[in-house]
């Protein structure tokens, strides 16, 4: 049997070949939310969002619908949380979260993971369920790893270096 600690490790190893062969940043980002997406049963919705100016933009995102929250104000809603505070926000019950901005009537739980490049918040990891309180630590230890592995594209997509073509 395939431990949780396996899966994880695995899926890491994928994003790291998907940022080192990656032909545009936004293609690293799109085959990451599709990863993530198909690789675990309770993230329902992952999205990633750009910070541009003072608002999120989705860039990304993979799963059973789309989203009308496409530009969120930094500061709403629980994506406007983390990349105001910078740090990971985790929450077990949306219906409980005077914050939440509702997005899809079967959704449960959310976390929301910043990325960080050269010290600024540059984007963030957004991930739905349907399951409530479906993610723990290892959960977001995971995800903070996979945020940190998407600094130089999130950069890149902004503008901020040019993409190389080894993916650097
Ligand atoms: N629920 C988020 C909005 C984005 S959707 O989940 C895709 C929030 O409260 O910020």
């Amino acid at each position: 049997m395939t431990s949780a600690t396996d899966i994880r490790r695995g899926a890491l190893d994928a994003i790291d070949r998907i940022v080192h062969g990656g032909t545009t940043p936004q293609d690293v980002l799109q085959r990451t939310v599709e990863l993530l997406h198909d690789r675990f049963d309770h993230y329902s919705w992952v999205g990633i969002y750009l910070v541009e100016g003072d608002e999120l933009v989705l860039g990304s995102w993979q799963g059973p619908e789309a989203t009308e929250h496409v530009r969120i104000p930094v500061g709403r809603g629980i994506c406007g949380a983390a990349a105001a505070s910078g740090r990971t926000e985790v929450v077990d019950d949306v219906n409980d979260d005077s914050k939440y901005l509702a997005c899809f009537p079967s959704t449960r739980s959310e976390i929301v993971v910043p990325i960080h490049f050269n010290g600024e918040v540059v984007g963030e990891i957004d991930i739905d369920s349907d399951t409530p309180a479906a993610f723990d630590e290892i959960d977001r230890r995971f995800l903070e790893h996979v945020a940190r592995m998407l600094s130089s594209p999130c950069g890149a997509a902004l503008g901020r270096f040019a993409w190389g073509p080894d993916g650097r």
